[in-house]
């Protein structure tokens, strides 16, 4: 049986599915998640609660599952991330701060889904917040379109959001790895609907004339933190958000003095 349905999230940013039970997963079920990932950017589904096997399971049934290198697996789900925020917690939270594309320092191996699910949830803070790379592209002025149309940008782990990550790496141990930086089309297409790759959080320059890169960098930036193609997704316990890097910046929220676990997989 098949009865999910779908509903936008706000400002037509994502699609919460609904009416689906992931501990019963059916196999056709997968390529609609499937498909409406490739429509939407990023699909919400409510309280699932699943334990780390059916989750893994889960994040297995989309595609290849990829150990980040930043951070420490669950011991016997090495696939599993725990991002934990303590009370005790003073700095930014770990992708704060900066829209990002996950890992978009990455050249060819890069992962294309990013998956959560909330174990903690603070009350009243917490939230994702979501810029969808489809509305902002279709907004965008015919010249700039144009202009932009064949540009690659030049994408650095070392970007503006890397002191995120350098407090969480040195919190649990991890030694910060060496700079990596790939070159990508900041317009992509996915299934026919092109969309900005631009990951704020990691972009270091666009390769177009050096007048327009910095003019052109700053309008993009600003572009896709309009309120208009923002979407702040306030998290239950147990909800599980898959995003697809293509066309989906995301960022942490501002947390303080709670405790916040999410179990983060990423998949090619
Ligand atoms: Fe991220």
């Amino acid at each position: 049986m098949n009865n999910i349905s779908i509903s936008p999230g706000k400002n037509n940013v994502g699609a919460y599915v609904n009416d689906l039970d992931l501990n019963d997963l059916k196999e056709n079920q997968t390529s609609l998640i499937k498909d409406i990932l490739n429509k939407y950017g990023v699909v919400f589904i409510k309280k699932q609660n699943l334990d780390s096997k059916t989750y893994q399971n889960f994040a297995q049934s989309l595609g290849q599952l990829v150990e980040y290198p930043r951070l420490k697996g669950l011991e016997n789900y090495p696939f599993i991330n725990v991002l934990e925020r303590k009370p005790t917690d003073k700095s930014i939270a770990f992708g704060g701060s900066f829209l990002h594309q996950d890992t978009s320092y990455l050249d060819k191996d890069r992962p294309r889904y990013t998956m959560l699910m909330g174990i903690e949830i603070p009350d009243n803070q917490g939230n994702t917040i979501f810029s969808s790379g489809f509305n902002s592209y279709k907004k965008l002025p015919e010249e700039i379109k144009r202009k932009i149309k064949n540009a690659k940008g030049v994408f650095s782990s070392a970007g503006p959001i890397s002191k995120t990550r350098r407090e969480l790496e040195a919190r649990s141990g991890i030694k910060s790895a060496r700079v990596m930086e790939a070159e990508h089309s900041i317009v992509h297409e996915v299934n026919g609907q092109k969309s900005l790759y631009i990951s704020p959080g990691h972009l270091m320059k666009i390769k177009i004339s050096e007048k327009e890169d910095k003019e052109i960098k700053k309008y993009l930036i600003d572009h896709v933190n309009k309120d208009e193609f923002i979407f702040s997704y306030k998290w239950d316990k147990g909800d599980i958000v898959v995003w697809d890097n293509l066309s989906i910046m995301h960022k942490a929220s501002e947390v303080k003095n709670c405790t916040r676990v999410m179990h983060r997989i990423t998949i090619k």
